[in-house]
């Protein structure tokens, strides 16, 4: 299996982090092993988080996927938290303090900013990829860019 390595260096080790999602997926189509892994690569490279997941379309709702972190609410209506309001505008959204957003749907106490970023197959959504920080504003342009990144590998894990 792949090592981890890592820079001290912000940005260069979100490049290592998508480089080694690259490596973990290349050749292998299987979608609960690679959201797994995919998920916990991100939690060894994304300092200051307290959940990292996937929620998975089925029956035109969210259905908790792969994940790390504690138990998190099994299903996400489309239109309802910043899951399905991320579903709903087929677009990243980062929530800068989680307690200001509009039926946000609390899983952990401990999460104050969260990032969702949709995961398309075909043009229609898959799931999306969450993440949860204790930290105010953790989430930057930065950390959009590499996660969508990551999620764009997923997204050609599916081709
Ligand atoms: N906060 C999310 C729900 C999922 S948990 O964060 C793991 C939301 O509002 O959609």
């Amino acid at each position: 299996m792949e090592q981890y390595t890592f820079s001290d260096n912000l940005e260069d080790n979100y490049k290592l982090m998508v480089q080694t999602v690259k490596a973990f997926l290349d050749g292998e189509p299987n979608v609960i092993a690679n959201l797994s892994n995919t998920s916990a690569i991100i939690n060894e490279y994304v300092k200051d988080i307290n959940w990292v997941g996937f929620y998975l379309m089925e029956d035109d709702e969210l259905v908790l996927g792969p994940f790390q972190g504690k138990p998190a609410c099994i299903r996400i209506q489309i239109g309802r938290g910043v899951c399905g309001t991320a579903v709903m505008r087929k677009e990243t959204i980062i929530v800068e303090d989680v307690h200001k957003f509009p039926g946000h749907i609390a899983c952990d106490a401990a999460s104050n900013s969260e990032i969702v970023i949709p995961i398309l197959k075909d043009g229609v959504v898959f799931g999306v990829l969450d993440i949860d920080s204790p930290e105010l504003n953790r989430f930057t342009a930065l950390e959009k860019k590499y996660l969508e990144a990551v999620v764009g590998i997923i997204e050609n894990s599916f081709l």
